[in-house]
């Protein structure tokens, strides 16, 4: 397992990073060799349909951060922090002990909350930011970082982030070439998703790169497998087997 001191090791070699929510998943996760399984809160949309990441809270993120430990017990899992949970520093430092007790690694929260992330961090709690767009709080699903001012509070943040003692960061839906700035800004890996190609390292959730949903996907992603195909061919073979009473067989 890759330790969160160990981080460094990114700014040299690319780092792969994906989205892992549950036990079978994060054992698929762990056989590819992925560095990292983040146990997103965007499991609110993939996993249980809800239109919005706000719809899931500690509970629940619990249960998906220790269905992905038993999956991938020797994987390193960043459990995300979910919305509400990070605002009061103190309350920060109990639920990142939480996911840490459960077996995490580190955690991750958005935007450029400093106080949480000297209370955690000072507690031995490693911390990953999370900078552009940031789902919990979008008004708008844009392209973040494009205008000089926007780069400008954005490399600010990212120094911010380093200094109140982050580990890595993800650059999410970027301009690429603020995403590159930050890059080169900042002594630790950034991690990025719609970010473009200088990043130390690139995330994607689960379901977009196993294709394991029909389209619109988000532009920036990519299918590299059609689950949803397999699963499908799989699921109807099963309803013709049975009704053409062909299973099980005599
Ligand atoms: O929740 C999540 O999956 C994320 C990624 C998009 C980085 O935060």
């Amino acid at each position: 397992m890759i330790k969160a001191s160990e981080f460094g090791r990114f700014k040299r070699t690319p780092m792969v990073v994906a989205t892992g929510y549950d036990f079978p998943f994060a054992r698929i996760l762990e056989e590819a060799g992925v560095d990292a399984i983040l146990v997103g809160d965007s499991l609110a949309n993939v996993v249980l349909g809800l239109d919005s990441t706000r719809g899931v809270d500690m509970d629940i993120m619990a249960l998906f951060v220790a269905a992905a430990v038993r999956g991938a017990g020797n994987t390193h899992i960043m459990a995300d922090m979910p919305f509400g949970s990070d605002t009061d520093p103190a309350k920060a430092v109990a639920g990142g002990k939480r996911f840490l007790q459960l077996g995490a690694a580190s955690v991750k929260l958005e935007g450029a909350k400093l106080e949480a992330i000297k209370a955690m961090t000072s507690e031995g709690i490693p911390v990953v930011g999370h900078l552009g767009l940031l789902p919990q709080t979008a008004k708008s699903f844009k392209q973040v970082g494009r205008d000089p001012a926007e780069r400008d509070e954005l490399l600010r943040s990212a120094e911010a982030l380093v200094k109140a003692g982050a580990i890595a960061m993800v650059l999410e839906h970027m301009a690429f070439d603020t995403a590159s700035l930050v890059t080169r800004a900042v002594p630790v890996p950034t991690i990025g998703i719609g970010a473009g190609r200088e990043v130390d390292g690139q995330v994607l959730v689960l379901h977009d790169f196993l294709g394991m949903h029909p389209a619109p996907f988000p532009p920036f992603a990519k299918a590299f497998a059609d689950l949803h195909g397999a699963a499908l061919a799989g699921a109807t073979a099963y309803c013709r087997a049975v009704r053409e009473r062909l299973f099980p067989a005599q």
